[in-house]
């Protein structure tokens, strides 16, 4: 590990409300993405992991603003840089893999041209030269006959083929960060196991430094090196993985852990956490999780807890800790 290849300051998103006010949908939240690492970011739904992505990527929707804070990448603040250079690093430096291929792979074209589409935005190659790479490419993410691959259209393949697919692209011009926003929940368990496989194999031997995200904590231990848990806008609790599922400070990280299923709880019902997250328009509490916490105090409904560092790389923001 070298340093850090992204720092996040206090990054915040609005999104425009239907009455044209903003609300906030990421409130302040500041970490470091370190060269090399896996770096997971889990937390229920709508706790605003795909709009921290999407805004490291550039690909914030006109309804959502970031409205206050800083993604510094090699110096550069990538929220104030034109709209040329955000296309000369997208696919080069940075590249990211959604849950649902189907939606980001154009139905109309084949293989071979979208995977090869990064090369030809990014450096002057020749068309067998992409051919090959496009070829090579598939076959190192696992496809089975690369040939025929490439020749089919995005609907001729099944979902962890588009998957393999869609990280073959994203991979083409070698990145150094690699987005995935839970690029496993649409598959099955065997074949997540694959694609998580692959995504440690391109992190290990590439040396891409990957923002892995996930609902599923189970998951993001078996390929994270360190984990931010995120709550409602906030990060609530961050450490290495052996800190968060050994020794998680904060509640709403302990009700995650609870709800993983293990094979010596098979049958049982699953413990979740009762509530809901709350939408953006909800007025908050200066913990958010408080209305869902059973061990709220006074002070939580009250105060908004400090951020306490219980070892080198953990930290919780929570009044209990
Ligand atoms: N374009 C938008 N306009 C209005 N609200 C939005 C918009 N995009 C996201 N939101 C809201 O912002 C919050 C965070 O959304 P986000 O998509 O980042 O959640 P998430 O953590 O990725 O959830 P999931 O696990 O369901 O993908 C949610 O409450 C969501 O409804
Ligand atoms: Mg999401």
């Amino acid at each position: 590990m070298t340093g850090n290849i992204l720092q996040i300051r206090d990054l915040t998103l609005s999104v425009a409300e239907r009455d044209g006010s903003m609300a906030t949908a990421v409130d302040h939240i500041s970490f470091d993405v370190r060269e090399g690492e896996i770096l997971g970011i889990v937390g229920e739904s709508g706790c605003g992991k795909s709009l921290t992505v999407m805004a490291l990527m550039g690909l914030l929707r006109d309804d959502v603003k970031a409205t206050d804070g800083q993604i510094l990448f090699q110096g550069e603040d990538l929220l104030k840089i034109s709209p040329k250079r955000r296309r000369e690093i997208s696919g080069k430096d940075m590249s990211i893999i959604y849950q649902e291929p189907m939606t980001s792979l154009n139905p109309l074209m084949k293989i071979e041209k979208q995977v090869a589409e990064p090369l030809k935005l990014h450096g002057k190659v020749t068309k067998e030269e992409m051919h090959q790479k496009a070829l090579d490419l598939l076959t190192e993410v696992g496809i089975q006959d690369p040939e025929a691959c490439l020749k089919a259209y995005p609907h001729q393949l099944s979902g962890g083929m588009r998957q393999r697919v869609m990280i073959a692209m994203a991979s083409i011009c070698s990145p150094r960060i690699l987005l995935a926003d839970e690029p496993t929940t649409a598959l099955d368990v065997t074949t997540q196991a694959h694609v998580l496989d692959l995504l440690k194999r391109i992190n290990r031997e590439y040396g891409a430094t990957i923002v892995f995200i996930s609902h599923d904590l189970g998951v993001i231990n078996r390929i994270c090196d360190r984990v931010i848990v995120m709550y409602a806008g906030k990060i609530v609790e961050t450490g290495t993985c052996r800190d968060i599922l050994d020794a998680p400070c904060h509640e709403y990280t302990r009700g995650l852990i609870r709800s993983i299923p293990t094979r010596d709880r098979k049958g049982e019902e699953l413990p979740c956490i009762p509530g809901r997250v709350p939408s953006v328009e909800d007025p908050r509490e200066p913990c958010p999780f408080a209305p869902r916490c059973q061990r709220a105090l006074e002070i939580c409904h009250k105060e908004a807890p400090p951020s306490v560092r219980i070892d080198e790389d953990h930290t919780a923001c929570c009044h209990l800790c």
